[in-house]
């Protein structure tokens, strides 16, 4: 599935955009007086109060949305509490310009702003993750897993990744997505006993089979991947390897879990979850494979850039190079160690024996329940969270459910391991059906607004 047009950046761009430093000086002077004058927003950013007066029916949802999120416990692994600052670009004009392409080369008029916050997005990228090339305009992190089959596989081809089951996402090879219709895949899974990937049983998966490309990356794997192993089994099948991070991004670009980026050819990820951006994908590659990410991106996958989304991603790039988001991915490993032993100790059997990373898997069958049920009694109580497939025997009769937790939202809003404790204590009584469940969630989840300044 080649990219078959032309480079964008090979073609006659738009237009020119001034020299970025002296664009970018120009504009950071623009900031600071408007700063010094008491100036809260550009013209077109958000007023909720517009929305309340034009629309009544799309502003109670979204007051109603924010009220769900700050009154209940949201322990859903992939979801976080974005900051303001993010928020801010999230919802700016920038949304209203088309930029079809890349910075200097565009397919509209008018981008030499937005060319900017796309050049400021990609510079910090490369620096928070350590690599040659990053292309920050996948629209989510299936979209950019889409571009990274898309630069280096024919449709076809045989790719090697986690069975679903055992933790693989839709976008490795499930029949109801584009890449098990498309591509030919054979599935790697977790030792049923220990939960513990096998590195020997996907090397011989890898020699037999002989992919053209592996993919290493879960939903739901709560411990660290081992890069140079997968890279080590890719070079010796002759396979790409392609890192799919969405979840631990955020990890690596705080420094508590380990990088692929000197070990995968193509990183593919998400800038929401742990990492605390907007709702968005990304790809880091080395210097030999970014022309041809950048044109699986756009122009064969994708068409115009989300340049409010882009802007709002370099926003939160910054905030993860600084030591308060260092701290911040410390805690949400710290919260999710403490959470694991403490539900192990209300009786919840834990993958693996626990986590190297903000995910929790955990089998509520020891107490009497199967996880749809226990999903049910946590979500009367206000605690939001996941089921997920747990490993089980190849050819099962029955797949196995359990629920999936994370700690980064509530790390966000403040809480630490004596509140985790606290959550599994309310998880526990949650699951009893234990009537006071709602009323002390609610009292602790108070204690920490996810947004305090708004109360
Ligand atoms: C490993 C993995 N890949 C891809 C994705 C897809 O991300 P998105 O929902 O932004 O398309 C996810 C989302 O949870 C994921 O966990």
């Amino acid at each position: 599935m080649p990219a078959t047009t032309a480079s964008p950046r090979s073609e006659t761009p738009a237009d020119h955009a001034p020299a970025a430093a002296t664009a970018d000086e120009t504009l950071q002077d623009r900031a600071r007086a408007a700063a010094r004058e008491g100036v809260t927003h550009p013209a077109g950013a958000p007023d909720f109060g517009a929305l309340l007066r034009q629309d009544p029916e799309i502003a109670g949802v979204l007051l109603g949305e924010s009220a769900r999120q700050s009154d209940g416990l949201q322990l859903i692994a992939a979801e976080n509490f974005t900051s303001p600052a993010v928020l801010a670009a999230l919802g700016s004009p920038l949304g209203n310009k088309y930029a079809e392409g890349y910075p200097g080369a565009r397919h509209h008029g008018g981008c030499e702003i937005v060319d900017l916050a796309e050049r400021i997005a990609v510079e910090r990228a490369k620096a928070l993750f350590g690599a040659e090339h990053a292309n920050v305009q996948a629209h989510s992190g299936s979209s950019a897993v889409l571009a990274a089959y898309a630069a280096l596989l024919r449709p076809g081809d045989t790719v090697l990744a986690m069975s679903l089951p055992h933790g693989g996402h839709l976008t490795h090879g499930s029949p109801a997505n584009f890449s098990g219709r498309w591509f030919d895949f054979a599935g790697y899974g977790v030792d049923e006993e220990t939960g513990l990937l096998d590195y020997d049983a996907i090397r011989e998966l890898a020699r037999a089979r002989r992919p053209k490309a592996i993919v290493c990356g879960s939903i739901s794997y709560p411990r660290h991947l081992d890069y140079a192993a997968f890279r080590d089994i890719a070079d010796e099948t002759g396979a790409y390897l392609i890192a799919d991070v969405a979840h631990p991004m955020g990890l690596i670009a705080g420094g508590v879990a380990p990088s692929p980026v000197p070990y995968a050819h193509v990183v593919c990820g998400t800038t929401h979850k742990v990492l605390r951006g907007p709702r968005g994908g990304m790809l880091l590659c080395g210097a030999k494979l970014a022309e041809r990410i950048d044109r699986a991106v756009f122009p064969f996958t994708q068409g115009g850039a989300q340049m409010n989304a882009v802007a709002a991603k370099a926003v939160a790039f910054a905030e993860a190079a600084t030591p308060a988001f260092g701290a911040y991915v410390r805690q949400v490993v710290a919260n999710a160690r403490a959470l694991a032993a403490a539900l192990a100790d209300q009786g919840l059997t834990i993958t693996t024996g626990g986590t190297d990373t903000h995910l929790i898997t955990a089998d509520p069958t020891p107490l009497g329940l199967d996880a749809r049920t226990a999903r049910g009694r946590l979500a009367a109580a206000g605690i939001v969270l996941d089921t997920c497939a747990l490993p089980c025997a190849q050819g099962a009769a029955a797949r196995r459910t359990g629920l999936r937790l994370g700690t980064a939202a509530v790390t966000t809003q403040g809480m630490a391991e004596a509140e985790m404790t606290q959550v599994a204590g309310l998880i526990a009584a949650a699951l009893r059906e234990d009537g006071a469940a709602r009323r002390e969630t609610v009292a602790l989840v108070h204690r920490f607004p996810p947004y305090p300044a708004h109360g």
